[in-house]
């Protein structure tokens, strides 16, 4: 029999007003000087304000990095180790959505390993233990806040560096629905389709698991629910509630069973042509999943299951059946394509090659449940335009 593991984060808080337990949960690892990881909307739209006060009624002294303008790069955790050193804080609160979060494990990291955080690319090459991460989520997608990786770019060689190890799961996650009721209708869709991305990927991944698969099924199941509620209505609260726990389920699933073809053929989009991850995740979904079909129809059937459709006559058509129906909520959302967002196929002929490489090196193409060989993820980059 085999065995498997569940990494999760030993503390997470779910409901309304968890991100103002931040301070007692700061005290309780006696932090002395925090340092909150963010960006300048959070600080300017008063959404770390809970944080805060709960930091000052604990009587926690705190500084504020509020550089993480964009996905995080070398110079976004260079900038913020450097604050870290100067403030000297020992614990570190990231808010935000994932980039946030992606440079607080990042700066952990390296705030007591040695080298350069490129010396990490890959798997468990973190020997010492990180300095503890309280993940506040302000979007319901990424799931970092219940992740062991983080995705950092390397702009010199234009490649977003997956770095994974126990070490840089988050401590605690407090994950708040009210935190992303403020979202605007583009980013509550590229969130949310990345969750929904994650939990379909982790499904159907050959690194599945039995604890995996709860999380991931309950996550496909509220999310393709809830998430076109919450894009319709944004206050709705119920609707971003369910699509947030989507999310957290999702990332727990797919932080121990991994991502598939879509995410590694994601990245280099990202890295090459700046699109946000939850875009091109969202781009590439349908022609993926048409694809990969035939590599598990079972597991796919059971997804389209989960989204309430009906069995029909095999295992195959209702496999067919829920890759359509995750095709009409991207179009429902109102996702822009690739072409639209400036990727044509003269841009991409020049770089195509390497794109397909960089997927393959990452390792997440290998769990895909139909393998694709280069020739054919350059067929499906231009297929997806
Ligand atoms: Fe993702």
């Amino acid at each position: 029999m085999s065995i498997n593991v569940l990494r999760v984060p030993p503390t997470i808080w779910f409901g309304e007003d968890a991100a103002k337990r931040a301070g007692a949960e700061a005290k309780r690892f006696k932090a002395l000087k925090v340092l909150i990881i963010t960006d300048a909307y959070m600080v300017s739209s008063g959404t770390i304000n809970g944080v805060i006060d709960s930091l000052k009624e604990e009587g926690l002294q705190y500084d504020i990095y509020s550089g993480v303008d964009q996905e995080p790069t070398l110079a976004h955790v260079d900038e913020c180790l450097a604050l870290l050193k100067k403030t000297g804080g020992d614990l570190l609160i990231a808010c935000g959505g994932g980039s946030p979060i992606d440079v607080a494990k990042a700066v952990s990291a390296m705030a007591v390993n040695p080298g350069k955080i490129q010396d990490y690319m890959g798997a468990d090459k973190f020997t010492a233990d990180c300095l503890p991460v309280i993940a506040v989520p302000t979007t319901a997608g990424t799931g970092s806040e219940a992740t062991a990786v983080t995705i950092i770019t390397d702009t010199e060689r234009d490649v977003k560096m997956l770095i994974s190890s126990p070490r840089i799961m988050p401590r605690v996650a407090l994950v708040d629905p009210l935190l992303t009721l403020k979202m605007p209708k583009g980013l509550t869709a590229a969130t949310g389709l990345d969750a929904l991305t994650h939990a379909i990927e982790a499904y159907v991944s050959r690194k599945a698991q039995p604890m995996t698969d709860i999380l991931a099924l309950s996550a496909v199941k509220l999310i393709s629910k809830y998430l076109p509620i919450a894009w319709a209505e944004p206050d709705n609260l119920e609707a971003r509630t369910k699509t947030m726990l989507g999310a957290l389920q999702a990332g727990m699933a797919f932080s121990n069973a991994s991502v598939a073809l879509v995410h590694g053929m994601s990245r280099p989009v990202g890295a090459l042509f700046h699109v946000p991850h939850g875009v091109s995740n969202a781009c590439l979904l349908g022609e993926v999943m048409d694809f990969s079909l035939s590599g598990n129809y079972e597991r796919y059937a059971e997804v389209a299951r989960a989204m309430g459709l009906p069995d029909l006559a095999d295992d195959v058509k209702t496999a067919e059946s829920g890759a359509a129906k995750v095709r009409s909520i991207i179009k429902k959302l109102q996702v822009p394509t690739l072409t639209e967002l400036g990727v044509s196929r003269d841009k991409l002929a020049p770089v195509v090659e390497k794109m397909a490489e960089d997927a393959i090196a990452s390792g997440s193409p290998g769990n895909n449940p139909r393998l694709a060989a280069k020739e054919e993820i350059i067929q499906l980059y231009y297929a997806a335009l």
